[in-house]
């Protein structure tokens, strides 16, 4: 989306748009964001839903995520009026179940592929599953227009951005040859599989045993007709992620190897025609300058606290060393992003785990606070 006008701060991301979408490696502080933008959100009047992923286990106590129920629970609070915050935590098994009820011709076929064992066991398994369903989640949200701002996590792995390939990983996990070849009518396979193929099929069946080829030949039986569905429902997911309505942040934290993490991230974005519209760096060590002269003068050095003075001074500039070297490796991706504004959160004291914590994030990403 190029032709998109690049917001410049991310309060005018949470005031205008619908949908904003945390991506980055795992443990960068994507759900802490997530969680930090959506009070944000509630407060400034918009009612808002954070669909979190794997949130630590106290903030999900403190949002009332006890358990997994895929439908957002409301979080009481002091919003401004008409905002209103909500929270879900995303079940990945629920929402293919839900995708598989809508696209089956009927509830007989739903029901068929949901007890076969083949599905249960790949429904959560299936490579890219959960980032996939993260964004049918949130098309559901959006489609249901409950909601004037959605706040998404996203899983934390490397592959969080494989839901931009879902169309051709459901397709071609569908259109596996073998199994188009297993699920034709008997008369018609026995033509066109050969000696060699049946004999194949026989071995398959005595190593992982009968029932397993049965249930995998069920299943795939049982998706007949629906993999059009899928396809143009997994297309329309992507067309609403590249819509204006919709914003990618990138949360990334400065040190080395996250860095190098955000700059694919950022290139695989894209490689999509997704623009990165705000970086946010989280944990950034405080900055304190350069240490003054008169802590290292002679008479320092002769003062009665000598020691743990200089003990201090060291301490000092090993902390301007870690924030020089936090600046050098931010350049590269501040480059990569621009013009999306870069915006700081400073290594806090404590965990983010509650309201208030988000809360405190949140100001520092409004720019109420300097990070
Ligand atoms: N700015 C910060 N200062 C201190 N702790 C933070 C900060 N941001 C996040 N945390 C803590 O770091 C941990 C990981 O953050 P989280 O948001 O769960 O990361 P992710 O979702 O990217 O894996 C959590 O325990 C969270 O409370
Ligand atoms: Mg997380």
């Amino acid at each position: 989306m190029t032709d998109r006008e690049t917001a410049t701060t991310l309060r005018e991301l949470i005031e205008e748009r619908t949908i904003v979408v945390c991506c980055g490696s795992g443990g960068v502080g994507k759900t802490t964001a997530a969680g930090a933008l959506a009070v944000e959100g509630a407060r400034l009047g918009r009612r808002t839903c954070v669909v979190t992923i794997d949130p630590a286990k106290r903030l999900a106590d403190a949002l009332g995520l006890e358990s997994l129920t895929n439908e957002p629970g409301r979080i009481e609070g002091d919003w401004e009026e008409p905002g209103e915050l909500w929270a879900l935590m995303l079940d990945t098994k629920t929402t293919f179940d839900d995708l598989v009820g809508r696209y089956a011709a009927t509830p007989e076929q739903a029901t068929l592929i949901l007890s076969n064992h083949l599905y249960r066991n790949i429904a959560g398994a299936l490579s890219g599953t959960q980032e996939y369903m993260a964004m049918e989640k949130l098309f559901e949200l959006h489609d249901e227009g409950r909601f004037d701002l959605i706040v998404v996590d996203t899983p934390p792995t490397r592959n969080a951005l494989d839901f931009l390939d879902a169309p051709r990983r459901l397709t071609r996990f569908l259109d596996n040859r073998i199994f188009r070849l297993l699920v034709m009518p008997t008369r018609t396979y026995m033509r066109m599989v050969g000696v060699a193929t049946q004999a194949f099929l026989r071995t398959v069946a005595k190593v992982v045993g009968s029932d397993v080829v049965k249930d995998a030949v069920d299943f795939f039986a049982a998706f007949e007709g629906m993999e059009q569905g899928f396809r143009e429902r997994a297309q329309k997911v992507l067309d609403l992620l590249s819509e204006p309505v919709t914003a990618f942040v990138l949360v990334a934290a400065p040190r080395r190897d996250a860095i190098e993490e955000a700059l694919f991230f950022a290139s695989r974005l894209q490689e999509s025609d997704i623009e990165v519209e705000a970086l946010i760096v989280n944990r950034l060590h405080p900055r304190f300058g350069q240490v003054p002269s008169v802590l290292t003068s002679p008479e320092a050095a002769a003062a009665p606290a000598a020691a743990p003075l200089a003990a201090l001074v060291g301490n000092l500039r090993d902390l301007e060393g870690i924030a020089e070297r936090e600046e050098r490796y931010l350049k590269s991706l501040t480059r990569q992003v621009a013009p999306a504004p870069v915006v700081r959160v400073p290594l806090l004291d404590h965990d983010v785990h509650d309201l208030n914590g988000l809360g405190q994030v949140g100001r520092y990403l409004l720019g109420l606070e300097e990070g």
